[in-house]
């Protein structure tokens, strides 16, 4: 059985009067896809933002590898192996898509012999051999977004926290980032928490679902599980 890579305990977090996650309980193992739906202002961003140090809890743990990192800097998780992709994109247009990885694989400690290497493995692993040499900025919607999970990869990530990746992409491209999102915890053993609003792509990704409400889980299972529950079905299925 794959390891436990993280695991959330009572993670609660209040904003003045405001509670955003109440007594969070979570886990996800390595090469596990996870997905995370609610309703806008469930608390799915707010709990990403937890776990990557980009906000610290009111209470409750965050443990990634067995290791307490609740209180850890965001930098430091980072040198653990916990990215996050924003839906602002990061990455350089004037910049090639090969450069763009090359300043990813640069952050890490790999010897400089093998970073040209490393570089086109990534662009082979996202889908962007044939773009290596094309600049950012002429890429399509969905191809920038890709490029953007190669650069967690190119960092050695090895926990996706992915906030709707597929928001603004055509009906293949969303089919191909699932498709590369499997592939990618597959292969590479990579996890990644995905945050969606498409119950389609949710669906088919055939991973395990945790849905939040108003900052609790309220319901936790397989798609045929959770799609018997009243409030995702009111909110997703149309019924
Ligand atoms: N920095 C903040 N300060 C105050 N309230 C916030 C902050 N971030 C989020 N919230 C509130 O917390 C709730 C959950 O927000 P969020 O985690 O963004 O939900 P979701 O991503 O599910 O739409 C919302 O009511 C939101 O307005
Ligand atoms: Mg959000």
């Amino acid at each position: 059985m794959a390891a436990q890579l993280l695991r959330t305990e009572h993670l609660t977090k209040r904003f003045k009067g405001l509670t955003a996650n109440e007594d969070v309980d979570f886990e996800i193992f390595a090469g596990e896809i996870r997905c995370v739906i609610g309703p806008n202002g469930a608390g799915k961003t707010t709990f990403l933002s937890m776990i990557s140090g980009h906000l610290q809890p009111t209470s409750g743990h965050v443990w990634f590898r067995g290791e307490d990192i609740t209180k850890m800097p965001l930098v430091e998780r980072a040198r653990l192996g916990i990215a996050r992709k924003f839906q602002t994109p990061s990455v350089f247009n004037r910049l090639t898509v090969y450069e763009n990885i090359e300043l990813a694989v640069l952050g890490t400690s790999r010897p400089k012999h093998r970073r040209h290497a490393r570089v086109r493995e990534v662009l082979e692993l996202v889908r962007l051999s044939e773009q290596t040499h094309q600049l950012t900025s002429m890429l399509s919607h969905g191809q920038r977004q890709w490029l953007e999970v190669g650069l967690l990869i190119g960092n050695d990530a090895d926990l996706m926290l992915l906030d709707e990746p597929t928001a603004g992409m055509t009906a293949e491209e969303t089919h191909s980032t699932g498709e590369l999102v499997r592939s990618l915890a597959q292969e590479l053993s990579l996890s990644a928490i995905i945050i969606e609003h498409d119950i389609n792509f949710i669906r088919d990704l055939e991973a395990p679902i945790t849905v939040l409400h108003m900052g609790r889980v309220v319901a936790h299972g397989n798609y045929d599980e959770i799609s018997r529950n009243e409030m995702v079905r009111d909110s997703y299925l149309g019924h």
